[in-house]
């Protein structure tokens, strides 16, 4: 890869694009991932958006399939059946017309939704209001869905009640949270992951135990949100989480006024002061960024993971913070062929090869940028781009890579990372 040129990447970048649609839809990456993923997709729209208008629109209207009645837009949406895969739809025993999982993911829609919407509009495309006004409308419900499903008490944070909704499977951040829940299943634990990538990158059998005895759980509550807060062994009111509900909802408002909605726009504004106010509560002075906080136990969970700097995205930090969390980010790099790592280095809990455990993400740096471009650290925001751009170039379209050597691991040809490719590129 390290002698193709800038253009040859993107080339590269958007026939990764091409080999993972699966008909209006992208797989992250074919056998390790071959569905329709929630968040992965509202990435890889945007990174269609810098070419092809009218398929990023596709990539969220085939989401949007998956929407449930209620409001959920699920973490997979399985169009078509493939035996790759472990828990497939006979797991979830979801009722929806087109199988789906029965827990969601980060709602990056209303964040791509607006991207895809400026982009169709520079093209000069005629039906991009129509097009933008339904999937706006998906985007409110499933916005809807989470303040009452996911913060009955109205505390102006969202709760995840699996770590596979977070999107950082087996993070740190988690370790304490998931080892009060059982490893006894009632479905026969069946990985199929192990047999695509390396286990040393995957999560442990542990974690996949925890995982399906969640999955149970739920499944038995009849997938009922009322039910499934009351029985959740595992409930984090999560701030990677929020700060991207609160980021989508701004994007929505910005939306809402072009599209003259004003019942929307106050609706929707009511919503992203909550959930601002609810993040700017979870800043700590002692550790440089944002805590989530575990339901169950009522503790903060300061496990130092990326998860601390997303609510850059959508909070505006004072002078003090914002030189806290830049010399932070700095320190976790420090030593590092590439940055950010998802766990910081000096951290026991830190595996640089290990998923959600260490390795960098090149959607995460993605936002980490966005939010300290929001926040004025433009310097830092552009060293984060131009890093992420650099190691794709020198280990490929990986799904993650090793913070210590730049090693791309994971899956390769991923089609989110040439999406953060496709967008950031142009940024570097
Ligand atoms: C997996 O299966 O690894 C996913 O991250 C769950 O969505």
């Amino acid at each position: 890869m390290n002698d193709m040129t800038r253009p040859d990447m993107a080339k590269a970048a958007r026939a990764i694009l091409a080999r993972n649609d699966r008909g209006g839809y992208t797989v992250p990456t074919e056998r390790l991932y071959p569905f329709q993923w929630n968040w992965d997709s509202a990435f890889v729209a945007m990174g269609f958006a810098t070419f092809d208008v009218d398929r990023a629109y596709r990539e969220l209207e085939r989401l949007a399939e998956g929407q449930w009645d209620d409001g959920m837009i699920p973490h997979i949406v399985f169009h078509a059946p493939s035996d790759t895969y472990f828990p497939g739809p006979d797991v979830w025993g979801t009722r929806h017309r087109i199988p789906t999982s029965g827990i969601t993911q980060p709602p990056v829609f209303g964040m791509a939704l607006r991207h895809v919407h400026e982009a169709a509009v520079a093209a000069g495309d005629a039906g991009a209001a129509e097009r933008t006004r339904k999937l706006f409308r998906n985007a409110l419900r499933s916005h809807r869905w989470w303040l009452a499903a996911r913060d009955p008490e109205g505390t102006g944070l969202v709760a995840i009640l699996h770590p596979w909704e977070s999107g950082s499977d087996n993070s740190p951040a988690w370790d304490e949270a998931l080892a009060r829940v059982p490893t006894t299943t009632t479905t026969a634990i069946r990985r199929k992951d192990t047999g695509h990538v390396d286990p040393s990158m995957r999560p442990r059998d542990v974690d996949y135990q925890r995982f399906i005895h969640l999955v149970d759980v739920y499944r038995d509550c009849g997938w009922d949100p009322a039910k499934q807060w009351k029985a959740a062994p595992f409930k984090v009111a999560e701030v990677q989480m929020t700060a991207i509900l609160a980021r989508s909802t701004r994007d929505l408002i910005d939306l809402a006024r072009r599209l003259d909605l004003p019942d929307e726009t106050t609706e929707l504004t009511s919503m992203a002061e909550t959930l601002e106010k609810g993040l700017a509560g979870r800043w700590r002075d002692d550790l440089s960024r944002f805590v989530s906080r575990d339901l169950v136990s009522g503790e903060d969970i300061a496990a130092p993971t990326q998860a601390g700097f997303i609510p850059l995205i959508a909070v505006m930090l004072d002078q003090s913070q914002r030189k806290a969390v830049d010399a932070e980010i700095a320190h976790w790099c420090e030593g590092m062929a590439v940055g950010v790592p998802s766990t910081m280095p000096s951290a026991p809990a830190f595996e640089p090869r290990r998923y959600w455990r260490g390795p960098v993400w090149a959607v995460i740096n993605w936002l980490i940028a966005d939010g300290l471009r929001h926040n004025g650290l433009n310097d830092t925001a552009r060293r984060v781009e131009r890093g992420t751009v650099q190691a794709m170039e020198r280990a490929g379209f990986c799904e993650y890579f090793d913070p210590t050597t730049g090693e791309g691991l994971g899956g390769d040809t991923f089609s989110w990372t040439a999406a953060a490719y496709l967008v950031l590129n142009r940024r570097s």
